[in-house]
């Protein structure tokens, strides 16, 4: 027995509200089981004159109805709607509902955490909060008020600026908030509890004071330091380099424990899970660091792009989220380096959202239909669509970018906007019609850019020969082409930059069509093609060209970009041959050799070049995947490299010392990240047939991890550990857990670490950590870091007696009963079942059913498991 798949929504068929809501006032009166929400709306009738008003509301207990001050008993409600059949053109509707918010396990509408009240509302969590027209072409002014007792909830907040305050007597008190922005219902928030606030102010480039105020857990002010410095640097950077100034007088950052997911960008008051929000040296990483700075970064950057200009329909999530990606991305590179943060986020694009755009759920940037929208927070919607807006900023150039970009927000202020306005934006500055660039948002799959170079040395002329072509994906047969911008320049066989044309060292190559041919002129010898540099289009590349070239772009290619990509192909071909010559492993440990002890390159490049491509990388270029094999050839080659190379890794590894006192700043964070590296590999030889310098590798590990004074160096030391695995793993997460047993988020680490152990003991642990008193299931974080972290976990969760796949199963079923959000993704792991090697395939396929045949599945669920099995 299959659930049935749920209804879909469908793009074509969109149609504007019937009613707008001018305004819209709230007040809550908060009790943790039986919270009473009065909403009185504004209506004004804009479709037909017999239109019924059919608003959206779900779990609510419907207390009251009137329109205009008199009581209304003829309506209809249903699971999801109240309709009422006969309304006036213009009209006051007042409702009262009531929700039980400590029982909320959704974490969507107003839930409880840690005793605070709390809401997430995007994408359609508001009409779990009240009736409304909780769609985003509906925008509203909001008045909110906040009832509650003063004891344990001394702050009550919401969106805009903070307009009155008092006592009620019995110990009660109130707020009264109004926000002067139109906004559509997914970005209003409500929080109210016990908090401290670390305070602080910025002042705009007009010259306004707007107060800062980031809240969190009673005790953690000194980890907010961080998120305040990384705020006030991007309201700073969205002035320069978008001339973006903020708002209000008031900005507001929330950190919460429990939550669906990163942050939300509410209105003047972001809502973040305090996992990116909260650090010190001692229990944060660097990698924590840095995305607690992009995701500061990106929930600021929103109220730009996402609320002054919103999103017409979900279809066009994308509008804001690849928008905002892209803009976090040019904010974090101008923070840390643009060719670091470029291989970061591309590593990232490959890791998630390739293997989305080549499987059973790949779906545009913009899809044509949903079942559940929270289902479409995809890598495909986040990155790729920030990769689009790329393309069209290399494309345009970075000075007619920042117009169009002006004219964009100028244009679409305070609307509800599409895809088509985005791009329309710029050929509104250039006069030049960029439509072709909606087929990026329209079409799935990643596109095979193929290029064939020949070279003729009477003529010294180089031809290309380009062609592009996309793979066939779900309900997609047949594909058109793209515009693809190349960034190509190109180098001697000796690693050196060979110009061409007029002395020319890189050009720009826009391919529209299926094939083209490019001619480069006064190319003195036989080149080595440098494509698609700083990774300047979404795509795979296929270059044709001998091994030798690779190497000399890892030697000399001015592009680090390309010089890093070189690592990584090289690399994986060895990895993928299940008989690799030992003369190209040694070419590799060579070329390694030679980036490790550049100087002039950057500790945090080189910590990069040392990464080779993990094992879910490598299941992307191989068909049908064995993930044993995968898991087998990479440790085997590791071991080469840490034999071959030991004296060069240790004497980098020395090199580096930790200062005495901690900074989170890019360059510390890369020694500490290429310190790590180093001694990844240095303990991927274990166990080494010297059995001496076997154990000065373990002494080595034990010490990093024994004397480190940051949590990046904690990591760095336990993950050299798994190598060993045995008592010296096990004394290092026994210490771990003693020191940090009552730091939750330090936890979530323990869970995790031990989930992504490549290990085969890995299996039983997972198993055993489920019945951990830490391990809670209702917490987000908590799940993921175990869930989550054991399915990212290739070999360990491809177990051949589908082991993993019954850990999966059972979780996510469970978690289905009380938050489906959360347990829906974590269907993707199962997804590409189709690539692997049986026992494995069968395995997954199993699991797939299994989950679809469960009873009450939720939709989230169905959607995609449905999807999966198609
Ligand atoms: N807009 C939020 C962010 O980018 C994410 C909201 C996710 N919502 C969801 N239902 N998954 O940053
Ligand atoms: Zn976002």
């Amino acid at each position: 027995m299959r659930t049935e798949q749920p209804p879909v929504i469908r793009l074509a068929d969109y149609k504007r509200p019937d009613f707008l809501i001018p305004t819209t006032e709230l007040t809550f009166d908060l009790a943790p089981t039986a919270t009473r929400v009065k909403a009185r709306l504004t209506l004004q009738r804009q479709g037909a004159a017999d239109a019924p008003l059919v608003l959206m509301g779900e779990r609510l207990k419907l207390i009251s109805v009137a329109i205009d001050g008199q009581a209304v008993t003829d309506y209809t409600v249903t699971d999801e709607t109240l309709t009422i059949a006969a309304v006036p053109d213009r009209f006051v509707l007042d409702t009262e509902i009531e929700i039980n918010p400590s029982d909320n396990k959704t974490l969507e509408g107003l839930y409880m955490s840690s005793g605070r009240y709390c809401s997430q509302c995007e994408a359609e969590g508001f009409r779990k909060i009240t009736y409304y027209l909780d769609r985003p072409d509906s925008m509203s002014k909001y008045r909110v008020r906040i009832e509650a007792p003063k004891a344990g909830l001394p702050h009550l907040l919401s969106n805009g600026n903070l307009i009155e305050t008092g006592e009620l007597g019995n110990g009660r008190h109130f707020a009264q908030w109004e926000d002067p922005f139109n906004k559509p219902a997914y970005l209003f928030a409500l929080v109210a509890g016990e908090l401290d606030v670390l305070e602080d102010s910025f002042t705009t480039v007009s010259g306004r004071e707007v107060a800062l105020r980031i809240y969190v857990d009673t005790g953690m002010r000194d980890r907010a330091v961080y998120a305040m410095d990384a705020l006030k640097r991007s309201m700073r950077w969205d002035e320069e380099a978008y001339g973006r100034e903020y708002d209000l007088d008031l900005f507001m950052i929330v950190a919460v424990r429990d939550f669906n997911f990163g942050a939300m960008e509410n209105k003047g008051l972001n809502i973040f899970n305090a996992s990116l929000l909260l650090a010190d040296s001692t229990t944060a990483t660097d990698l924590d660091y840095e995305r607690i700075e992009s995701v500061v970064a990106h929930e600021y950057f929103h109220n730009w792009s996402g609320n002054r200009v919103t999103c017409r329909d979900w279809f066009q999530l994308c509008l804001k989220e690849g928008l905002t990606v892209y803009r976090d991305q040019g904010f974090s590179a101008d923070q840390r380096g643009h060719a670091v943060q470029r291989i970061k986020d591309v590593r990232a694009l490959r890791a998630r959202q390739f293997p989305e755009d080549s499987g059973p759920l790949a779906h545009p940037a913009r899809p044509s239909s949903y079942a559940k929208i929270d289902n479409f927070y995809t890598a495909t919607i986040y990155e790729k669509g920030a990769e689009i807006v790329g393309v069209l900023r290399t494309i345009v150039g970075a000075d007619t970018y920042r117009r169009a970009l002006d004219h964009y927000f100028a244009a679409n202020d305070g609307t509800a906007a599409t895809l088509e306005d985005f791009v329309a934006s710029f050929s509104a500055v250039t006069g030049e019609d960029y439509s072709g660039m909606l087929d990026w948002y329209t079409q799935a799959g990643t596109p095979q850019l193929h290029i064939a170079p020949s070279y003729d040395s009477v003529n010294q002329s180089l031809t290309l020969h380009l062609t592009q072509a996309t793979r066939p994906t779900p309900g997609q047969p047949t594909k058109t082409t793209l515009p693809i911008p190349i960034r190509l320049g190109l180098l001697s066989e000796a690693g050196e930059t060979l110009t061409f044309n007029d002395g020319q060292t890189e050009t720009l190559i826009v391919l529209r069509d299926a094939s083209q041919d490019m001619v480069l002129n006064g190319v003195a010898e036989q080149p080595v093609v440098s494509a698609l540099r700083h990774f300047s289009a979404p795509v795979i590349l296929n270059l044709d060209e001998p091994e030798n070239h690779a190497f000399a772009r890892l030697k000399g290619d001015p592009d680090p970009f390309n010089r890093w990509e070189a690592a990584q192909g090289l690399a994986r071909t060895i990895l993928l041959n299940p008989e690799p010559a030992q003369a190209q492993i040694d070419a590799f440990a060579a070329g390694l050799k030679a980036a490790l002890i550049d100087a002039a390159l950057e500790p945090a490049f080189k910590a990069l070049i040392l990464g080779l491509p993990t094992e879910s990388d490598l299941a992307q270029s191989i068909l049908p995947v064995d993930p044993a094999f995968l898991h087998a050839s990479r440790k085997r080659f590791k071991a080469a490299l840490s034999v071959q190379l030991k004296d060069t890794l240790l004497a980098q590894y020395k090199i580096i010392v930790t200062p005495d006192t901690f900074s989170p700043d890019a360059q510390a964070a890369g020694d500490r990240a290429f310190r790590n590296a180093l001694l990844d590999l240095l303990l991927a030889g274990h166990s080494r047939a010297d059995l001496a310098d076997d154990a000065q590798m373990i002494a080595l590990a034990e010490n990093h991890f024994g004397t480190a004074t940051n949590m990046t160096d904690m990591v760095g030391g336990l993950i050299a550990l798994m190598h060993v695995q045995g008592a010296p793993y096990q004394a290092a997460l026994d210490a771990f857990y003693a020191r940090f047993r009552h730091e939750p988020l330090v936890m979530d680490k323990w869970f995790s670490l031990q989930a992504t152990c490549p290990h085969p003991d890995t299996l039983a642990r997972v198993e055993a950590l489920q019945n951990h008193p830490d391990f809670d299931a209702r917490t987000p974080n908590r799940w993921r870091a175990l869930v989550g972290g054991f399915a990212a976990n290739q070999s360990v969760f491809h177990n051949a007696e589908g082991k993993g796949y019954d850990v999966l199963v059972k979780q996510v079923l469970m978690v289905d009963t009380f938050n489906p959000m959360t347990a829906a993704r974590m269907i993707e792991p199962l997804s590409r079942f189709r690539n692997y090697v049986s026992p494995y395939k069968d395995g997954m396929q199993k699991a797939l059913e299994t989950i679809l045949a469960q009873p009450n599945l939720s939709k989230n669920v169905a959607e995609l498991a449905g999807k999966a099995l198609n």
